[in-house]
């Protein structure tokens, strides 16, 4: 019984500190909704931070989800990050007649290949965590980052811990914590990887066009490299193809990025952005 007493108390003051954070938080990026915030209401320890079983308690698993996200400024989900489900992906974006030339396929279909994946990739995960990711490509607006957060939000709501960060966002964190004083970061560069490195999913949101130095790609290579090792999957979106990819990330990155994520690519005619803009522009009409 002391060490369930413990184990609860042990939860409880993390929640506290993690609470207090995330106002602070909150204050200052009033739009934004940090995933604890749903992960406080967790279904699986009702935000205990524990669960009881018939031989004793064990932490629950949103207890490490929710230290490796206190260590990042930015790995927090957007209200409507946090929308994105696999019931409300909308196929009326991609094409019927738009035809895909080098697969010579449909737009719908290649979105319907890409959905059918993401969804068996948190299926498979659940059974084996040791499943290939998935490398989400297409260009600007075409839904990557969205099937990104249908399989975020489905795997956190099974108690898996995701981490959700956007690339250069992560290599940013990443330099402030050389200045500490300045930035007020209060993880080091090595916990910070650490999290990346070691999450159950990792989503590397963007993975693109950046200016890329020997040091950015070195970070980008050890997280990757890591994940390879320890058979951990990564979920990576990019506007960029497997030849461009080489180019701005080096042959050994791109070489295990291919070995551990399949490879799928969302393609629309007008970007999904300026398309719902039209259709909130449209309904405004109606509506007046
Ligand atoms: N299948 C979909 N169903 C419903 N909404 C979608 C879908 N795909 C994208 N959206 C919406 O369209 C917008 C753009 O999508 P998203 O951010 O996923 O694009 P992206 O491919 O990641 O673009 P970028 O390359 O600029 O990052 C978002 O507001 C998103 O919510
Ligand atoms: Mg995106
Ligand atoms: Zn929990």
């Amino acid at each position: 019984m002391n060490k369930i007493n413990n184990l609860v108390k042990k939860g409880m003051n993390g929640l506290k500190s993690q609470k207090h954070r995330g106002e602070n938080k909150q204050s200052s990026q009033e739009r934004q909704l940090n995933v604890q915030e749903k992960l406080q209401k967790c279904s699986l320890c009702q935000d205990r931070g524990i669960i009881i079983e018939n031989d004793g308690a064990k932490p629950c698993p949103c207890m490490k989800q929710k230290s490796f996200l206190n260590r990042f400024k930015n790995a927090h989900f957007t209200r409507e990050m946090l929308k994105s489900s696999f019931e409300k992906f909308n196929f009326d974006y991609y094409d019927r007649n738009s035809m895909d030339r080098v697969k010579n396929i449909s737009y719908y279909d290649s979105a319907m290949i890409a959905y059918n994946a993401a969804r068996n990739f948190v299926t498979d995960f659940l059974k084996d965590a040791h499943t290939d990711g998935l490398l989400l490509t297409g260009q600007v607006g075409s839904g990557k980052t969205y099937l990104a957060c249908c399989i975020a939000n489905a795997l956190m709501d099974k108690g898996v811990s995701v981490l959700m960060v956007v690339v250069p966002d992560l290599l940013d964190e990443i330099k402030a914590t050389y200045d500490q004083g300045r930035s007020g970061s209060d993880y080091s560069e090595q916990q910070l990887l650490d999290s990346a490195r070691q999450v159950d999913v990792l989503i590397l949101d963007d993975l693109g066009a950046h200016n890329y130095t020997d040091w950015t790609r070195n970070k980008i290579f050890s997280i990757i490299n890591y994940r390879l090792n320890n058979q951990l999957p990564t979920i990576i979106t990019s506007n960029l193809s497997l030849k461009e990819l080489k180019e701005y990330l080096g042959e050994r990155t791109t070489s295990r990025i291919i070995q551990m994520c399949r490879v799928y690519r969302l393609i629309v005619d007008r970007d999904i952005r300026i398309v719902k803009r039209h259709e909130k522009e449209i309904l405004n009409l109606i509506q007046r």
